[in-house]
């Protein structure tokens, strides 16, 4: 049986038998639930409905799941049967039937689907726990017997072996699992399901999800008594296709044949490291993630470099991992169209981290041995592996346990709390949302019924009123007010009596699902439970900030016909004052570019096209091509804003619908309502995300005006006009160029020789000076190096002095040090590298250029370890 033939055995077995085929959700978990980075299990999509909080579509559902595991990863290519990536099976019920049915179906499919004979199935129950306070799952083991399984083939275990969890809380239950007995010619007598041998595979858990367990250790019973199973897809084909390991079966047997391929001295475990990890980055890059040093970007990030590393240990030419790309979506591609579909996106992050990793590796990995030969490897040492060469620290920790050396993880870890702090990125912490859903729905049996896209304004009454920790908490029957969402703040706005004696302000909206709260602050009277009042949204606010929303649309398809179509969203604010987009994308924009892009805004606003929002079947929108969010939760009929013309379809392709996303929020009628957009800045939020703030409206024109007035003001400080303002301060600059010139002397420029020669340091018996300079070109700084080792004698000596865009680097070395290895061409290139650029030159004196002038620290720190370790210092 093919991969593809098992999943189609499985799902279809279970259709027929009444349960709704769900669809593969995301690799990247819904936003509600921060407990994992990636989804790791089958039911975690649903989790939502174990936990009684969403209404499922069917009370049984069966699906294949991409899931992600990354404990696992140092066992891939070890054992033969350990992925990162895989795909699970399964079958759930939400409160339909319980043990005796799910034995039942795993039973009959494990026989008449599989073909495996009844007496090669051996079976583990739960033996009880008496910290949990459960005992022996008796219930279980009678519904095995019913269907004929002899209790000599059933193995109760321990809470470590048979008892489920999603997390360290959530959902959970005792399980059961069918394993498969592969005879004396795998094992010996004594073996047992569930130990570590080779005669007992495990091919199928099947879940009794009865409980929550919140906080850890205390179980509490869920609303419903649920089925959740799992079955790898990729051990079941290793069994049916009898075949000793998942990588010889049909799914990996392609890329295992392209490693043999590419490599000049290929193992098998490298040869594994890389199909598997090939297959996992190319699934998580068509699920909208992309590599950085932080949460899913990071896994991402260590799973390409990791491959990256043994490709080139095993003598991979460069550029191989599209390659990859390509076979793994040509071998997957049927059963998942995401990665046809994003294909040139995967492409393109995948070459881009190649080439950025391949350009410091050579040189991280010559200081990680050198390092090694010595010893331990510090915390610094490692943080400087990360940090100026991209060795995530799980290398450096790989690569060092290799050779039987350890890494300081403390020490590493106090250096990345240090840099942390020194950027301040540390986010807020986040909110717990979880208590403010539960009062939300605590307030009235109805939900609150949400009439913010026709209505600012709503006669209606109070549905149910709460006090907690100080705040007021209303539930109106009928609610205008928009609850944060989407990227979208809450509205603000008033809550007064229709007959007149109470007021109140409106400060939040709490959202839980569908249903909703607003929390308001009195000015007047009081608020009961039963009372008429008028709901008012505060009109100016909610207005700019649908003008924001539109505009993000906007932006966000401006972008994407601009820079490219690997543009996606990864996060955004939208209030009245501005809007913040994030999207993936790996360089500042240029000039150019974000002109262009803000050119293409304007031209929609003054087109003045329709915003149309429409309800419509998520099949449909997906159809329609309508740019849906990662790790968002869609059911099946979904809100779409299009916004543009249906009816024009001009030949210059500036007509027609130019955006159309899947979105909540609320927008503006028309383009045109949204005035100017004006970007106000462009930045970088994560690595390969990048951040442009921007205003609308009145807001856009208030900026403008503002930098009116510092033109006029600059210009009358100066005595000229705005319009002159610029030629009057390139000729004072050139005055005060003069000058310096004049007053210095001699020609000894700006820089301070004798502080600097002061900065020197000594390194095995020698000079060492690395530092930057304040001068504006190559020739200053040969000058400034030639005084310096003047003054210094038997010196090594790196300088560098960042540009607009360029960095230009000069190394003068001593014929002494030469001798001791240190060469000046080697030390440069080691530096350039680190900056992105290129150079060299002769043992005593050589030069390089570099496009990155923010590495310039980096660069001259990675010349001093070369020249540190040249010198054995
Ligand atoms: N959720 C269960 C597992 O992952 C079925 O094994």
């Amino acid at each position: 049986m093919t991969s593809d033939e098992i999943r189609e055995t499985f799902l279809s077995f279970f259709a027929e038998r009444g349960h709704k085929r769900l669809p593969s959700a995301s690799l990247v978990p819904a936003a509600f639930d921060p407990s994992v980075l990636l989804t790791t299990a089958g039911m975690h999509p649903l989790k939502p409905y174990f936990l009684g909080i969403e209404q499922p579509p069917a009370d049984k559902l069966t699906s294949c799941q991409k899931c992600f595991r990354t404990p696992d990863i140092e066992n891939v290519g070890v054992t033969a049967r350990h992925l990162t990536f895989f795909e699970m099976l399964g079958n759930f019920s939400m409160g339909d039937y319980f043990k005796q049915g799910a034995v039942e179906f795993a039973w009959e499919l494990s026989l008449e689907g599989f073909g495996f004979k009844a007496q090669d199935i051996w079976i583990t129950v739960f033996e009880g726990d008496p910290e949990l306070g459960i005992g022996p799952d008796e219930e279980a083991i009678a519904a095995w017997e019913s269907v004929g399984v002899p209790r000599s083939r059933i193995v109760a275990l321990p809470r470590s072996e048979n008892f489920w969890q999603a997390g360290p809380n959530g959902p959970c239950g005792p399980c059961s699992e069918l394993y498969l007995d592969r005879g004396l010619d795998f094992g010996s007598e004594d073996d047992l399901p569930g130990g570590e041998n080779e005669r007992f595979l495990e091919f199928w858990n099947l879940v009794f999800m009865q409980y929550d367990q919140d906080p850890p250790g205390t179980l509490t019973p869920l609303p419903a008594q649920n089925i959740d199973t799992g079955m790898g897809l990729n051990r079941m084909a290793a069994i049916l296709q009898g075949v000793e390991t998942v990588f010889d079966t049909d799914q990996f047997a392609p890329l295992m044949a392209l490693g043999k391929e590419l490599a000049q001295r290929p193992d098998d475990r490298g040869l594994r490291i890389l199909a598997d990890h090939t297959r996992g980055m190319t699934f998580l890059v068509a699920d909208g993630v992309v590599p950085s040093n932080e949460d899913r970007g990071y896994v991402l990030r260590r799973l390409m470099r990791r491959a990256i590393q043994h490709g080139h240990r095993m003598g991979i030419e460069p550029g191989f991992l599209p390659r990859y790309v390509d076979v793994v979506v040509e071998t997957m591609g049927a059963g998942y169209p995401e990665l046809e579909r994003e294909r040139d996106t995967i492409l393109k992050w995948v070459r881009a981290e190649e080439e950025g990793f391949g350009r410091t590796l050579e040189t991280g990995l010559g200081m990680l041995d050198r390092i090694l030969e010595a010893g331990e490897v510090s915390g610094d040492d490692a943080f400087r592996l990360h940090d100026t060469y991209g060795f995530p620290i799980d290398l450096t920790e790989e690569i060092a346990a290799e050779r039987g050396a350890s890494v300081d993880r403390a020490g590493f870890d106090a250096n990345m709390e240090a840099q942390r702090v020194r950027s301040s990125a540390g986010a807020g912490a986040s909110k717990k949302v979880g208590a403010d859903q539960e009062l939300v729905r605590q307030l009235a049996t109805e939900p609150s019924r949400f009439t913010g896209y026709e209505h600012l304004e709503e006669r209606t009454t109070v549905a149910g009123v709460a006090e907690q920790g100080g705040r007021t908490f209303v539930k109106l029957a009928t609610s205008p007010f928009y609850a944060q969402g989407g990227g979208q703040v809450s509205d603000t706005g008033t809550v007064a009596c229709a007959d007149g004696d109470c007021r109140a302000t409106v400060v939040e909206v709490l959202r839980s699902g569908e249903d909703q709260a607003v929390v308001v602050e009195l000015e007047e009277g009081s608020l009961r439970e039963g009372e008429e009042v008028v709901a008012r949204v505060d009109r100016v606010a909610r207005h700019a900030t649908q003008c924001n929303h539109t505009a993000t649309h906007l932006l966000h398809a401006a972008l994407r016909q601009r820079l490219g179509t690997h543009v996606r969203q990864a996060g955004s604010y939208v209030g009245p004052d501005k809007l913040r987009f994030d999207f993936t994308h790996g360089q500042r924009l240029s000039p150019e570019e974000l002109r262009d892009v803000e050119d293409q805004v304007n031209a929609w606003i003054l087109r003045n096209d329709p915003v149309v929002p429409q309800t419509t079947s998520l099949d449909e929108a997906r159809a329609k091509g309508a740019m849906a969010l990662f790790g968002e939760k869609y059911g099946d009929v979904v809100r779409m804003v299009e916004v543009g013309d249906a009816q024009s379809t001009s030949s210059t392709g500036t007509g027609g619908i130019y955006s159309r996303e899947l979105c909540g929020g609320t927008h503006v009628r028309s383009t045109a309502e949204i005035g100017v957009f004006r970007v106000v800045s462009e930045g970088s939020s994560a690595s390969n995300v990048r951040r442009i703030e921007a205003v609308t409206g009145p807001e856009a024109v208030g900026l403008l005006r503002a930098h009116d007035a510092i033109a006029r003001e600059a210009a009358d400080a100066l005595r000229t006009t705005p319009e002159q303002l610029v030629a009057r301060i390139g000729a004072l600059r050139d005055e005060a160029k003069k000058a310096a010139k004049a007053g210095a002397g001699g020609g000894n420029g700006a820089v301070d020789v004798d502080a600097l020669a002061g900065r020197a340091e000594e390194l095995g018996g020698f000079k060492v000076l690395t530092a930057s300079v304040p001068v504006g070109d190559a020739k200053a700084l040969l000058d400034a190096a030639d005084r310096l080792k003047n003054k210094l004698g038997d010196a090594a000596i790196v300088l560098g002095a960042a540009g607009e865009g360029r960095v230009h680097l000069v190394a003068s070395v001593a014929p002494a040090l030469v001798e001791r290895g240190v060469k000046a061409g080697d030390v440069v290139k080691v530096a350039a590298q680190v900056t992105g650029g290129g150079g060299g030159g002769k043992p005593t004196m050589a030069q390089a250029g570099g496009r990155d002038p923010e590495k310039l620290d980096d660069a001259l720190a990675a010349a001093r370890d070369a020249i540190a370790s040249a010198l054995g210092a």
